[in-house]
């Protein structure tokens, strides 16, 4: 019997990508089920932690250069997931006190978290919206966001590690490219999504235990993770494994050994 407090609204018989993530990043916002699943995947695939981590790893350092180098303050982070710090806002700030961020996920248990990440400095702001990727309409128009984000101004959009979590049924490209259209030119997009490629027998074996599990989850070959860039002008080196793009320190040794697509790509 899972005998652990949870908060309401949420079902801990199911396992869920966030509590499975905050599992494989040392986290403790996470069940009975989402660890048997998450072991599970990590049966198939033993660099699963690795995975979650060289992710993580990568929002900081596209954070990071678009602060730095691309001089973006505001930021959409949608699929936030389980406050880790840093978290954005974080990293932002640190650089660009002013920095402004509004996240997003659908997950009651992020939702019960959000104060962690409300917590701005004094110069920024930050805002959480408990809201569906699935409804990219809605976010757009949200009085929360529009509060906080000048929509006529550059946004660092970021959806690392979600997109994934959407069938193709749900036309992912298409919500994204609603996304897309309503920011202005010079905002930037960064994705991170597990590829099917880098080993399809794994991969479609974890997508397999996901959705017997209940949960949906669909890794991607790198053609159609490069489609969510659409015309957008993909920054120096592309769509490349994530541990290949923009490595700090010495370069892994292995850059393909965290299985995910990764990319950022700006409107002209
Ligand atoms: C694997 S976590 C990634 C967390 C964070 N972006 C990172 O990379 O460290 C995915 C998050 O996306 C959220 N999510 C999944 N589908 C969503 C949807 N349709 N709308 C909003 N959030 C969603 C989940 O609740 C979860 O918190």
């Amino acid at each position: 019997m899972d005998v652990e407090w949870a908060p309401p609204g949420i079902d801990t018989s199911l396992p869920h990508s966030a509590r499975m993530y905050d599992y494989w990043i040392g986290g403790k916002d996470n069940f009975a089920a989402d660890r048997a699943m998450g072991d599970a995947f990590a049966a198939a695939i033993p660099s699963i932690r690795t995975m979650a981590q060289e992710n993580r790893a990568f929002m900081h350092r596209v954070v990071r250069y678009l602060t730095g180098e691309a001089g973006i303050r505001q930021f959409l982070d949608i699929g936030t997931g389980i406050p880790t710090r840093p978290n954005v806002h974080e990293i932002a700030q640190a650089i660009a006190p002013q920095t402004r961020v509004a996240y997003v996920d659908h997950d009651p248990i992020v939702l019960v978290h959000a104060r962690a990440l409300m917590v701005s400095g004094t110069e920024g702001e930050t805002v959480y919206l408990d809201a569906d990727l699935r409804e990219p309409g809605k976010i757009l128009a949200d009085p929360d966001l529009t509060a906080t984000l000048d929509l006529e101004r550059p946004v660092g959009l970021l959806l690392i590690a979600i997109l994934m979590l959407m069938a193709d049924e749900d036309d992912p490209w298409e919500k994204v490219a609603t996304l897309l259209d309503a920011l202005p030119s010079g905002s930037y997009v960064a994705i991170t999504h597990p590829g099917l490629d880098f080993d399809p027998e794994a991969m479609g074996g974890i997508a397999t235990a996901a959705n017997q599990g209940g949960m949906t989850l669909v890794p991607r070959v790198r053609d159609d993770v490069a489609r969510f860039f659409a015309d957008w002008e993909l920054v120096e080196p592309g769509v490349v494994p994530v541990m290949a793009w923009h490595p700090e320190g010495t370069p892994p040794a292995d850059p393909n050994g965290a299985y995910y697509w990764s990319g950022v790509a700006r409107k002209r």
